[in-house]
């Protein structure tokens, strides 16, 4: 990392609401070059939203979110297209184009944005996709292969373009510990040897401290806590010492109701209690 050099992102006092709710809430902080800086916290505190904030495709209710030394936030959809050109995305769901294969996939980005032959594309293809260990699958449409696999195919179609920055959004969720492995040394490879510049949305606290030169920790929509793995890992911060050790004790709220997730369908507490309930009176 190299402070004396203008921050590669800049995020100011980054605010966004939905409807009512603030789920980002004034939050600051700034990426430099070679940084491999990880951003956790449970489930549904606003990771991916801050994330998509820095790639342009979420604007923010009021705050600044500069990305190679430019407003990205007021930026029009062809300037983004710009500036998207040096930066890989990898998305939590992979996101990946079911009617294309494989291979076309990860091709989309050289199409797109570069004049190469079909031959030097395909070549590229191959050498990324060898990459993240998906030799030979070319030809598979995204339904025929594994949701890990979804995850390693859209990573190499995130490094496609070799950008000088990447962002991963759970990249390491729903792959093997050996998988797993296999994609923090490709990111620590890339941060070292390539001087890539990373900014990685994880819960998975193996993977993290593998990987980070950075954390940042969110909460309530704040940054709770932030610093080196070291610090992190010291941190006094019930919060941070709670979450980091995967314990069900501490000052993090378990009761999801309390974090307003009415608008996630697959949390309903009330009715599952009133089902088991039901079931009991029936049974006994
Ligand atoms: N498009 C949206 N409209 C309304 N609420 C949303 C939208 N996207 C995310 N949220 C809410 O914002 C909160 C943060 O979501 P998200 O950033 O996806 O969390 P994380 O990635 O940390 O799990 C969640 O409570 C989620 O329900
Ligand atoms: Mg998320």
């Amino acid at each position: 990392m190299n402070s004396n050099e203008a921050p590669i992102i800049e995020v100011i006092d980054l605010v966004h609401q939905f409807g009512e709710r603030t789920v980002l809430n004034d939050i600051s902080f700034n990426v430099h070059r070679g940084e491999t800086l990880v951003i956790m916290g449970g489930s549904g505190c606003g990771k991916s939203t801050l994330l998509r904030h820095m790639i342009g495709s979420m604007k923010p209710t009021s705050g600044s979110v500069k990305i190679f030394g430019e407003e990205i936030a007021t930026m029009k959809e062809r300037e983004i297209g710009r500036v998207r050109q040096r930066f890989g995305m990898l998305f939590q769901s992979g996101a990946l184009l079911a009617s294309l294969t494989v291979g076309e996939n990860v091709a989309l980005p050289l199409f797109q944005h570069t004049d190469k032959s079909a031959d030097e594309i395909e070549a590229i293809v191959k050498q990324k996709l060898e990459m993240v260990g998906l030799t030979g699958f070319e030809d598979l449409k995204p339904a025929e292969i594994s949701g890990g696999m979804k995850k390693r195919v859209g990573l190499a179609r995130a490094l496609a373009l070799d950008p000088e920055l990447l962002f991963s959004d759970e990249p390491t969720s729903g792959l093997d510990p050996i998988m797993t492995a296999v994609v923090d040394q490709l990111t620590l490879k890339l941060a070292r040897g390539s001087h890539m510049t990373a900014v990685v949305v994880s819960h998975d606290m193996t993977s993290a401290f593998r990987i980070a030169t950075r954390m940042i920790m969110l909460g309530h929509g704040s940054i709770v806590a932030q610093g080196t793995p070291e610090e992190i890992r010291t941190s006094t911060n019930p919060e941070v010492h709670q979450f980091i050790n995967g314990e069900a004790d501490g000052p993090i709220p378990l009761n999801l109701s309390q974090d307003k997730h009415e608008d996630h369908q697959c949390v309903k507490p009330r009715p599952f209690a009133l089902a088991r309930y039901r079931f009991h009176h029936k049974t006994s």
